[in-house]
């Protein structure tokens, strides 16, 4: 039996995801949106590509939970997306209510459930589904440093003229502007970055990277959605199939790093638990400041959640 995956939202990122678990063939999907008519119409075109692109599993469509019971993974893609001149965090009282109140009704149905939060601001988000979910913080996590670490390798690729495949590299820190692109681990076939490309050079593929997400809102008036819907569909393989992959994810911290009772951006070991460990990296000086700075930004907007 394939395994059933929740995804709320139905929009540019939830559709994305769904379509992408569809096409991997692992998991049969169930897409939720309050507008009447949204999620049904995707996913009936979605089921119409299957024959053409060769997958079979079911994305079935429903505007309220029953449907979703027993999932074994629930993706959060639910609230209102950036628009240009906006960042991440004035989103922050009204994705607060959406992403309580779905995740409230989802857990209902699926107490069992891995929950990955992706609307934003996605660390606070973090925080108000685990506050709701009362779920282990091994279970409720969010997407962000995939993405991140996505944009940051694709920038190297370009710049140094190697395939992507063979970037490797770690975007850490909260889902905004203070960001952190490890540097100092960063490499492309085993050669350190920084025998490659010159300082400046770095430094500007960096604010690039960190800056990313603001790139694509001042070119679309809205967030990306393919290399967002492609980071969450990796997550859930990651946890269905039970990889033990080591992969950014937005975990909930309690020591780690230095730094405690925050959700934050850091590589962790993902299997069927969900967050099976935390994964500690050896950073540079001004890399641990960096993280410090970026924690600090994601607790000023923790502290605005109301309730
Ligand atoms: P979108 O506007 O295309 O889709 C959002 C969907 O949520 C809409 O279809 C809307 O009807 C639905 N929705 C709103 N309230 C709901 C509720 N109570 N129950 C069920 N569905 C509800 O937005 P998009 O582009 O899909 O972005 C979704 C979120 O993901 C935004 O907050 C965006 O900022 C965030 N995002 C996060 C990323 C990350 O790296 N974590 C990357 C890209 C986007």
């Amino acid at each position: 039996m394939r395994a059933k995956i929740t995804v709320v939202g139905a929009g540019n990122v939830g559709a994305t995801v769904a379509h992408e678990i569809a096409r991997s063939d692992y998991a049969d999907v169930i897409l939720v949106d309050i507008i009447e008519g949204l999620p049904q119409g995707k996913a009936l075109d979605m089921n119409a590509a299957g024959p053409v692109l060769g997958y079979e599993p079911r994305v079935t469509a429903t505007n309220s939970y029953e449907e979703t019971a027993g999932s074994e993974v629930v993706i959060v893609t639910s609230g209102k997306p950036r628009s240009p001149g906006m960042s991440r965090d004035d989103l922050v009282t009204t994705n607060q209510a959406i992403v309580g109140s779905v995740t409230e009704q989802s857990v209902a149905h699926s107490p069992n459930a891995v929950l990955v939060v992706v609307t934003n601001p996605l660390d606070a988000m973090c925080h108000v589904a685990r506050e709701v979910a009362g779920l282990p913080k091994q279970r409720v996590f969010g997407m962000a440093g995939i993405l991140d670490t996505a944009r940051f390798r694709t920038f190297i690729a370009w710049e140094t003229g190697s395939s992507v495949r063979d970037v490797s590299a770690m975007v850490l820190g909260g889902h905004g502007d203070q960001m952190v692109p490890v540097v100092s681990s960063a490499s492309v076939g085993g050669v350190p970055l920084r025998r490659l490309l010159a300082e400046e050079r770095i430094e500007e593929l960096v604010e690039r990277t960190r800056k990313g997400g603001g790139e694509v809102v001042d070119l679309l008036g809205t967030s990306a959605w393919y290399a967002p819907g492609a980071a969450v569909a990796e997550m859930v393989e990651a946890i269905v199939l039970d990889q033990k992959r080591v992969l950014p994810c937005t975990a909930y911290l309690e020591g780690e790093y230095g730094i405690d009772g925050l959700y934050i951006g850091v590589p962790v070991k993902l299997g069927g638990g969900g967050i099976e460990e935390i994964v500690e990296l050896e950073l540079s000086e001004r890399e641990r400041a960096e993280l410090e700075t970026s924690a600090d930004a994601v607790r000023e907007v923790v502290g605005v959640l109301t309730g």
